[in-house]
């Protein structure tokens, strides 16, 4: 009887190994690696194991570091065996040349550690895809690319010219072999590399030049250490064949319609290399003043999915947690249709598998249920468990205490005098001259005003202006989509607006606000500076040259140490700081604010600028992670730039729209 126990246990045991491995266990037993990831015959090996990659897209700069671990062990959980990234360079060297990998001390110099990232996921049994563009689109700021670059007003970002390959080249040089000694053939994960980002989608036409950028990228690369057998392109088969390709380096499909076609050209394409969708988009992002928030049907969802697996397909799930575009993060769209250009909200939800606060939705059991349905390695993996949801909750509203007029706000920002027009916030002497990149810059002067003056702005405002006589608001905040078409918006050229004074001199004062450059776009769509810059400002059919130029840039650290704060006494009916603080006990948890009560601007908590907030939606709510609050006193800021609310109010559940 015993020795019948003993040898059902030691059978349970062993039945117990053999379902207990972890995929490093598998895929490079006792640590033993023989051969990376290859892209050879139907399916991909790696160590020369067959392997359908099982991959989700977390972006670490979009998800709060102290909250890294949890997601890694979510994506784990769903059965994943992959987590993708990419690597924004804009945050990365922020001025040329000065490099955050963590060690800055800035607002968003926390997410940044990207070694820690790739080594955490190891650590959480998940192997890597890294993208480091350096363009990377992602509904990113300039699709990634840092705002200095438009110093040179002949930049041509993402092709073979020499001001932007050299940028380029300085940065990969400091990027990449801080990463080379994690690839999986030296025993971390990163498992594979792709050279730019949709690249086929951005030429016109097959450009020598463009050939000769992806040739430069893949060898800098290979310069610094990485393995050519890991590179890949991705695409849309469908819309641009192998026009973003590279001879001998995978392509692979972006897609969440035309499955089944992507796929099929994909084959056509390279009839003798495995299946890989780098992009299966899960949801999809907002834009400001769409009238709601997009969503993708879970069974739509589950089918396509189905069928990539039904293909032998591996995939890549874009986004399985979107995240946050914090602070002045989030990118936007030019469209070849009115309204041309559509900037998007700071949350970045996308309706993923797992939502902005990282709660599991319904695509995620979709997601695990099929992958345990169709990896081959099922009864052979474990299954660690799923991390419980973080707890949410709504703190009681907190009352505006404080304001800061806008004449004190401005007065405590850098200015210049420019004799010669108004100035693009790029080429502004500030940050080291390596120009203004985010928020607003404020354009003043001293003009004679009749009673019914012409104020007429020669081509675009870049992106939203707001006007402003002797301290006094005379433009109205936005009221319908018409609007963009006229004087103040992007949309509008050549427009002008009457202004009324008493025929004496007056403070003139334009304000604009950059709403994000795009990040996608057609080349001509990079062009992008920001502010009045295009044309000259008339008044009365006379350019004004004279102008005092100030830099809101608005950064956290700043605008937690301005001074002039006045008690709360309502809307100042202007641009202005409004600030409140609040008392949490015990830890803290995430939460939301809900902003819908003011009309526009950003806020800050305790010095992080959570992002921008607009009444017109669709998302009506800032995502608060706990990490960002602390117990005891709290501290909220708003710029608000026409009415604030009554009070700062929170949520449990965000408003997505
Ligand atoms: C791993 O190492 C153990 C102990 O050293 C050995 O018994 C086993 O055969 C090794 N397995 C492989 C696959 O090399
Ligand atoms: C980044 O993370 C690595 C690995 O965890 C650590 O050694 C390094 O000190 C971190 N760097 C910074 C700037 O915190
Ligand atoms: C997928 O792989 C399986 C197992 O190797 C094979 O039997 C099947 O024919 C493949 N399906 C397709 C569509 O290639
Ligand atoms: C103000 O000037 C504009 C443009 O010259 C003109 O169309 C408008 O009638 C004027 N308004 C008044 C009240 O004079």
């Amino acid at each position: 009887m015993a020795n019948a126990i003993t040898s059902l246990l030691v059978t349970l045991l062993s039945l117990q190994v053999c379902n207990s491995l972890t995929y490093y266990e598998y895929y490079a037993p006792n640590g033993t690696i023989d051969a990376g990831l290859v892209a050879e015959g139907p399916s991909f090996t790696l160590n020369n194991k067959d392997i359908t990659i099982f991959s989700g897209a977390l972006h670490y700069f979009r998800v709060h570091p102290d909250h890294w671990r949890e997601t890694l062990k979510k994506f784990r959980a769903a059965g994943l065996n992959t987590v993708e990234t990419y690597v924004p360079w804009n945050l990365h060297e922020p001025r040329q040349g000065v490099f955050d990998f963590g060690n800055l001390g800035e607002e968003m110099s926390a997410f940044l550690n990207i070694t820690a990232f790739v080594q955490m996921a190891q650590e959480e049994d998940l192997f890597l895809i890294l993208r480091p563009g350096p363009y990377i689109c992602a509904e990113w700021e300039f699709g990634g690319l840092p705002s200095w670059l438009l110093r040179d007003y002949s930049m041509q970002v993402r092709s073979y010219y020499d001001g932007f390959i050299q940028p380029v080249q300085n940065y990969f040089n400091n990027l990449l072999p801080q990463l080379a000694n994690l690839q999986f053939t030296r025993g971390g994960p990163i498992i594979a590399v792709q050279i730019e980002n949709e690249y086929g989608n951005f030429q016109y036409a097959e450009q020598p030049a463009d050939k000769l950028y992806l040739e430069f990228l893949r060898d800098t690369l290979t310069a610094n250490g990485y393995e050519e057998s890991l590179y890949f392109t991705s695409d849309s088969p469908r819309l641009s064949g192998d026009r973003g390709g590279l001879a001998g380096v995978l392509m692979t499909a972006n897609f969440q319609d035309n499955g089944e076609e992507n796929l099929d050209i994909l084959k056509q394409l390279q009839p003798d290399r495995p299946l890989m969708v780098m992009e299966y988009w899960t949801g999809w992002f907002d834009h400001w003043l769409a009238p709601i928030h997009s969503t993708q049907d879970p069974n739509a969802f589950a089918a396509t999915l189905e069928m990539i697996f039904q293909r032998n397909s591996s995939v890549n799930m874009y986004m399985f947690i979107g995240g946050t575009s914090f602070g002045f993060l989030s990118g936007a769209n030019s469209l070849d249709i009115w309204p041309h250009y559509a900037p998007q909200p700071s949350t970045y939800d996308y309706d993923a598998p797992l939502s902005e606060a990282g709660d599991y939705a319904e695509k995620y059991y979709i997601a695990k249920d099929l992958i345990s349905r169709y990896n081959p390695l099922e009864g052979i993996v474990t299954h660690p468990p799923q991390p419980a949801e973080r707890t949410k909750t709504s703190y009681p509203s907190c009352a505006v205490v404080d304001s800061m007029d806008f004449p004190t706000l401005v007065s405590q920002q850098s200015s210049f005098e420019s004799l010669g027009g108004p100035v693009a916030m790029e080429l502004l002497p500030v940050n080291n001259n390596n120009g203004q990149s985010y928020g607003y810059v404020i354009y003043s002067t001293q003009a004679f005003i009749t009673t019914n003056s012409t104020l007429f702005i020669r081509e675009h405002v870049r992106d939203m202006a707001q006007v402003l006589v002797d301290g006094v608001v005379v433009t109205s905040p936005y009221g319908d989509y018409l609007d963009v078409n006229g004087f103040g918006f992007w949309n509008g050229r050549d427009q002008s607006m009457q202004i009324a004074g008493s025929d004496a001199v007056a403070e003139l004062t334009i304000m604009v606000e950059n709403l994000n450059r795009v990040n996608f776009g057609k080349p001509h769509k990079f062009e992008q500076n920001k502010g009045l810059w295009e044309g000259p400002v008339l008044l009365d059919g006379v350019e004004i040259n004279q102008w005092m130029i100030y830099s809101l840039e608005l950064k956290g650290s700043q605008v937690t140490s301005l001074s002039g704060w006045a008690p709360y006494a309502g809307s100042l009916n202007t641009p202005a700081l409004y600030r409140g603080t609040f008392d949490i006990t015990g830890t803290p948890l995430d939460t939301w604010l809900d902003m819908s009560t003011w009309n526009k601007g950003v806020v800050f908590i305790n010095g992080f600028n959570l992002g921008r907030y607009w009444s017109e939606g669709p998302p009506r709510t800032l995502y608060i992670p706990a990490p960002l609050l602390k117990e005891g006193t709290n501290e909220i800021i708003a710029f608000e730039q026409y009415t604030p609310g009554p009070e700062f109010i929170f949520t449990d559940t965000p408003i997505l729209g």
